[in-house]
């Protein structure tokens, strides 16, 4: 009898130093400091995915506009005033500008910056560079989300075999997104491709969703496991954003509190599009067409 109390205690223990790993493993995943303690995964109306579709595309004609822009001897700074005033002249609100004390208008991560650079007068692009550009617009109560990765004049083929498996990882991705799956395969499949040609995922970034918050339930990393996680519903709308090194996937926050950067200094690539799930399949709200088109004028 005694026995099985003290075994019973035992397992009890062990459980609950289980669930403290186990614990500690999720906030790890929580994108800057967002600690979110309550899973709540808000579903959308078809009118509150038109509106985020709107703020998503406000997104990506602000990323065309810029396109023709990324080039050598021109700073991120520079680059993000641009853009502050494009998308402050067309209706919408840069809501990154103050979001937990965030500087900027947007994202510019430069070479070995994963996520999160601030722009800066000091960052001038050089010939060679690669720079991702991540911003969110509200417009009508919701955010739109979507980032791209820009090549300066002319990258080598080792970065651009990176951007083109990035930015294909990101679409096999968002095959999964389908109602029925779990986020668990969508980080599956980004993962194993990416893998696949010997690049690495990044862990302690993750995409989100996404709505009139700027980061909400579900989490959406880009490594995990088939058949795990939150299943994908109608009228959940996810950002996928596949955050994919040269190199070893360890990253670390500069002293500014936000610039991510790989810890070995070598080159990431970073492709984000906000998905929502409608009648079942993957609807891809933002758009990298109008960005494609721009590059190539
Ligand atoms: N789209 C970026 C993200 O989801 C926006 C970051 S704004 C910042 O992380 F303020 F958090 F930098
Ligand atoms: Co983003």
């Amino acid at each position: 009898m005694n026995r099985k109390i003290v075994i019973i205690v035992h397992y009890s223990l062990f459980i609950v130093l289980l669930q403290l790993l186990f614990q500690k493993n999720l906030l790890t995943l929580h994108r800057k400091k967002l600690l979110v303690t309550k899973k709540m995964i808000y579903l959308k109306t078809e009118e509150e995915i038109e509106l985020i579709r709107q703020s998503c595309l406000m997104v990506s004609k602000t990323l065309a506009m810029l396109a023709p822009l990324v080039q050598p001897d021109v700073s991120t700074a520079c680059l993000d005033r641009i853009a502050e005033e494009f998308i402050r002249d067309n209706g919408g609100i840069p809501s990154c500008k103050g979001y937990e004390g965030y500087p900027n208008a947007t994202c510019m991560s430069l070479n070995d910056t994963v996520v999160h650079g601030i722009p800066s007068e000091k960052t001038i692009l050089q010939n060679g560079d690669v720079l991702s550009i991540d911003m969110d617009v509200m417009m009508n109560g919701f955010n739109g989300d979507s980032a791209y990765t820009f090549c300066v004049g002319e990258v080598s083929d080792r970065v651009k075999h990176l951007l083109k498996t990035t930015k294909e990882a990101l679409y096999v991705g968002i095959e999964q997104a389908c109602a029925g799956n779990r986020v668990g395969d969508i980080s599956y499949s980004i993962q194993t491709y990416c893998e696949n040609e010997n690049f690495s995922v990044v862990r302690d970034m993750v995409g989100h969703g996404l709505g009139r918050g700027m980061h909400e339930d579900p989490q959406v990393p880009n490594n995990g496991k088939r058949g795990y996680g939150p299943m994908l519903k109608s009228g959940m709308v996810i950002c996928i954003e596949p955050m994919i090194n040269l190199g070893k996937y360890p990253i670390f926050i500069e002293a500014d509190g936000w610039t991510a950067r790989t810890k070995d200094h070598t080159v990431s690539a970073h492709y984000e599009h906000a998905v929502a799930i409608r009648k079942g399949k993957a609807d891809i709200l933002s758009d990298f067409r109008i960005i494609e088109e721009a590059l190539k004028k």
